[in-house]
């Protein structure tokens, strides 16, 4: 087989929605200043989902993988791949995806962490696109999930408004045809500072800060600009042209960053999938759960030319486009 190729979608969404305005009830407790308004105004997202304490990023991506395997009309012991996307692992080690193959119930299959934080997700695709068409598996679980309120500081309203928790997963068998047509990797470590939880586990101790730190306008000001870079050297590897984009998947972090990235490729407002109102940032899931969203609503059908596109921390960014 020369191709891999997406058989099907699933997500899953921990139960508990909190919307912008329970958020900013909870937060005046502990006298910490936000809205409803300025929230949708400056990011889109009115509510996100929060994971209860005793449930991980595998109990989530677990789910998430069962729901794909159903759409694919797979069964867990045909799976011979399992890569998670993740910057929320259910321990340091081992990884999430085997913690994940053993809730699925098999065994012996490879399965790995990639850590590209909101990236992760095309960086996850990427590899097992590229394990695919050389032979090292047929059928392959991708999926992104994070528990991001693990690392929220919530007396940070600058960002603790801006994420939540869920999945999103793909099955991706090699295929006669395509399936994935190209893809663009990059990373640039000198802005480590501008999106980070630099704390780490040291001599039996969290040493440094364990939660997340952003500076919210350096992060817009470069993902515009890479993600529009991204884009257009993916479409022209596979030859193709923005004309050619069905629907445009970028990673929800922000209405403005997607619509900014839109209006550059010069792609209508209609052709842009959007959850980020609904999830608010899940990282690495917020990409597989909005592709989940868009098939089910059927707005996203078989022979669809789609481009998905990540950037966060590192600073990590990337595209995959592809015929689903
Ligand atoms: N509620 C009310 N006021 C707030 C809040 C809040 N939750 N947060 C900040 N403010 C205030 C600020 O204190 C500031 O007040 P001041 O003018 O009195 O100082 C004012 O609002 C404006 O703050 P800015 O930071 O200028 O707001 P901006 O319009 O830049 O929006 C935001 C901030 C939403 C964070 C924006 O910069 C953004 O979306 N950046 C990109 C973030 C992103 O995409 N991150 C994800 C990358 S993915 C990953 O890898 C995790």
């Amino acid at each position: 087989n020369k191709y891999s190729r997406i058989t099907g979608t699933g997500s899953f969404l921990p139960p508990k929605r909190v919307t912008n305005a329970e958020l900013a009830a909870q937060l005046a407790a502990t006298g910490v200043e936000t809205s409803d308004e300025w929230i949708v105004e400056r990011t889109g997202i009115r509510a996100r989902h929060f994971a209860e304490p005793e449930v991980s990023t595998s109990d989530l991506g677990v789910q998430a993988a069962r729901n794909a395997l159903e759409a694919a009309g797979r069964k867990p012991s045909d799976v011979d791949l399992i890569i998670v996307a993740t910057s929320t692992p259910d321990m340091v080690f081992p990884s999430s995806a085997t913690i994940l193959q053993n809730k699925l119930g098999i065994a012996g299959c490879a399965a790995f962490d990639v850590q590209a934080v909101c990236s992760g997700f095309v960086y996850a695709l990427t590899v097992a696109d590229a394990m695919v068409r050389t032979g090292s598996a047929k059928c392959a679980l991708v999926i992104g999930a994070e528990v991001f309120s693990r690392i929220l500081d919530f007396g940070d309203r600058t960002t603790c408004v801006l994420f939540g928790d869920g999945a999103g997963a793909v099955v991706l068998e090699a295929s006669d045809t395509p399936g994935i047509l190209a893809s663009d990797l990059h990373a640039d470590g000198k802005h480590v500072e501008i999106l980070c939880v630099p704390g780490t586990v040291f001599g039996g101790k969290v040493h440094g800060n364990p939660l997340l730190r952003m500076d919210g306008q350096a992060v817009f000001k470069l993902a515009v600009g890479v993600l529009e870079e991204a884009a257009r050297a993916t479409l022209a590897k596979a030859g193709k042209t923005e004309a050619d984009i069905d629907w445009l998947i970028p990673h929800q972090a922000n209405i403005r960053i997607m619509q900014g990235t839109a209006k550059k490729l010069k792609l209508p407002m209609d052709k842009l999938v959007v959850t980020v109102d609904q999830h608010g940032n899940t990282s690495a899931a917020s990409i597989p759960l909005a592709l989940d969203v868009a098939v089910r609503s059927g707005k996203v059908r078989k022979g669809d030319t789609l481009m998905l596109e990540g950037v966060g921390g590192g600073f990590t960014w990337g595209a995959v486009l592809l015929d689903f």
